[in-house]
């Protein structure tokens, strides 16, 4: 019997974000070079697409890039674009047949030209699908959002289109790349390393956080259940009393 037997479909996350990490430790584990982790990190981006669709979590959001990835060797970022590229092209048809809708959040015009067009054509291919919303996080930086949403609320303040007294968390919240996505009731990191890294700042300030051994290219839908559960057994209290929220 499978784990998922035990997760209740009534207490489901509605969104859920992942950081993919440990790629390249794995890729180094089996004597390969990083970009192998990487190709191998596909196939557990497939596994938890499929499983959040199945079950009837309505958004993943995946950190597929940090604008601090772009510090990295250039040979691995140039092989980092092309994977995107083509799993993109790749896995657009399946999306489709899913019923899966595409949506990327971060600094999109700073990737290569190629994988802004392969992303902005598999985005608009699948922008009627209504089932999930599978949401890639490119050349992302939490912090950066924030900036771009404080610049935009300046400006309007300035145009006296907003009077500063009127500035609520809606305000931000209408402003950031999330504004139309629930925020994430989890998040789930792999490969050991206990760090938000510059993810979703905002939108995390109530998400329960679950962290795994596991690397990335073994993390698997079993995993993913586990994570499920151990997020439906926690009291979500909201900075409540533990009484307050029994009743
Ligand atoms: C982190 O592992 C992983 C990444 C920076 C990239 C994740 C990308 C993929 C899984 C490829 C395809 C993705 C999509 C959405 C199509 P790391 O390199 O930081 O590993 P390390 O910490 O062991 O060095």
């Amino acid at each position: 019997m499978s784990i998922k037997e035990n997760i209740n479909l009534e207490k489901l996350p509605v969104h859920i974000a992942i950081i993919m990490d440990g790629n390249g430790r794995w890729a180094k584990k089996k004597g390969e070079m990083r970009i192998f982790g990487h190709k191998n990190g596909v196939k557990a981006v497939r596994d938890c697409t499929e499983a959040c669709a199945e079950l009837g979590v309505k958004f993943l959001t995946l950190y597929a890039f940090s604008t601090e990835n772009w510090n990295r060797p250039k040979f691995e970022i140039n092989a980092l674009m092309e994977l995107l590229v083509s799993t993109i092209n790749k896995e657009t048809k399946t999306l489709n047949d899913n019923d899966i809708r595409l949506t990327a959040i971060g600094d999109l015009e700073s990737l290569p030209k190629s994988c802004y067009r392969e992303l902005m054509n598999a985005i608009d291919k699948t922008k009627n699908n209504k089932r999930m919303t599978l949401v890639l996080a490119l050349s992302y930086s939490s912090r950066t959002e924030i900036v771009e949403a404080v610049k935009n609320i300046g400006e309007a303040v300035k145009e006296g289109k907003i009077d500063p007294k009127d500035i609520t968390e809606q305000t931000i919240i209408d402003q950031i790349y999330t504004s139309d996505i629930p925020d994430p009731e989890l998040l789930i990191r792999t490969s050991g390393e206990h760090r938000i890294s510059n993810f979703l700042l905002w939108q995390m300030a109530y998400t329960e956080l679950y962290f795994t051994e596991t690397l990335w290219p073994d993390f698997g839908k079993e995993e993913l259940y586990d994570a499920i559960i151990d997020y439906q057994n926690r009291e979500r209290r909201f900075g409540m009393t533990s009484e307050q929220v029994k009743n």
